[in-house]
């Protein structure tokens, strides 16, 4: 059973979003590193009350509506659609890739059954447009391992990237066959300040800010020469909003945009981090997640987001880790 806690704070902003939006917005996984950032910008757009935020475990959300909600729980997402009067729906509950090696079964449903969910409320016709994150994890040993084509060879070795390949077949098939909605993005690996990421291969690029303004000092789980693609959480959620709003007809590829971010290694983050805090020092630790960083791709070509929906990347290297730092300290 699920149970739904549901703050309205102002009923007057609630219709008056809810006519301009043509529906409210639900994002599913709030808790989670991208949810928390992409429920606060939405709602910088929308407003607070036209964003229901949601996720298995209890949101300290003061700032909009809330409920829990289990995205395997396909009656409290149906329920909830109709109860608020949900047109778009940000999917983005998931195990990552460390995590979901080590509960494979269970990764496999989460990532597969909860998009079944809500792909199946998008052929019904009872929500307008989908958002739904794939991610680099959909590559593997075989492909072109530098400035990875949209179109190539997917031979993901992980649990994690195995299901986000599936659900890229999935939702161009619903795409395709029941003409629904849905948008999604390659992400690469994502650095925030905001909110802290779980269970993926590409946290260190995240634990290492934070290390090394409390100790001075991070042991990566990584080595030093792994470079992969990463972004900014910025560029992160804009692309995810841009992709959204773009006219339909220019959303060619319905299965996911790859995004290119930017590129780097443990060791080049860290000297430029020492540029900023010179007593810095990293050491190299390598564990399981070396061989799933291994499987991935150290570049990413982005050219057919940047053709189709005219995205454009902000933020570089120097200018993350500045902003990084700046904000953290
Ligand atoms: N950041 C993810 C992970 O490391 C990849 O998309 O699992």
């Amino acid at each position: 059973m699920t149970f739904i806690i549901l703050k309205l704070t102002s009923f007057p902003f609630f219709i008056t979003f809810e006519s301009k939006l043509n529906g409210m917005i639900l994002v599913i996984g709030s808790g989670g590193q991208v949810g928390q950032e992409l429920v606060s910008k939405l709602r910088q757009k929308h407003g607070n009350d036209a964003v229901i935020s949601s996720d298995i475990s209890p949101l300290k959300d003061e700032d909009g509506p809330s409920i829990q909600l289990d995205a395997l729980d396909k009656a409290a997402i149906e329920d909830s659609i109709s109860r608020y009067k949900i047109k778009t729906v940000y999917h983005l509950a998931a195990l990552l890739s460390a995590n979901a090696e080590k509960q494979i079964h269970f990764a496999w449903k989460l990532n597969m059954e909860s998009l079944f969910n809500v792909l199946e409320l998008g052929k019904e016709g009872r929500i307008d447009q989908i958002f739904w994150p794939s991610s680099i994890a959909v590559f593997g040993p075989t492909t072109p391992k530098t400035n990875t084509p949209q179109d190539t060879v997917t031979d993901p070795t992980t649990v994690y990237g195995i299901s986000k390949l599936a659900g890229e077949r999935w939702c161009e098939y619903y795409a395709n066959n029941f003409n629904v909605d849905v948008r999604s993005i390659r992400y690469p690996g994502l650095i925030g300040y905001k909110s802290m990421p779980g269970g993926g291969t590409t946290d260190y690029a995240v634990d290492i800010f934070h290390k090394a303004l409390s100790d001075g000092k991070y042991i990566c789980f990584l080595k030093a020469d792994t470079k992969l693609p990463m972004m900014y959480m910025e560029d992160a959620i804009r692309a995810t909003i841009e992709i959204m709003e773009a006219p339909k007809d220019s959303i060619r590829i319905r299965s996911s945009y790859n995004l290119a971010g930017i590129s780097f290694s443990p060791e080049e983050i860290a000297t430029i981090i020492q540029r900023q805090l010179p007593q810095f020092e990293i050491e190299y630790a390598p564990d399981f997640r070396q061989k799933i960083a291994e499987s991935w791709p150290q570049s990413i070509n982005d050219n057919a987001a940047q053709k189709d929906w005219n995205w454009q990347l902000e933020y570089n290297l120097d200018k993350m880790c500045k902003d990084m730092l700046w904000h953290l300290k």
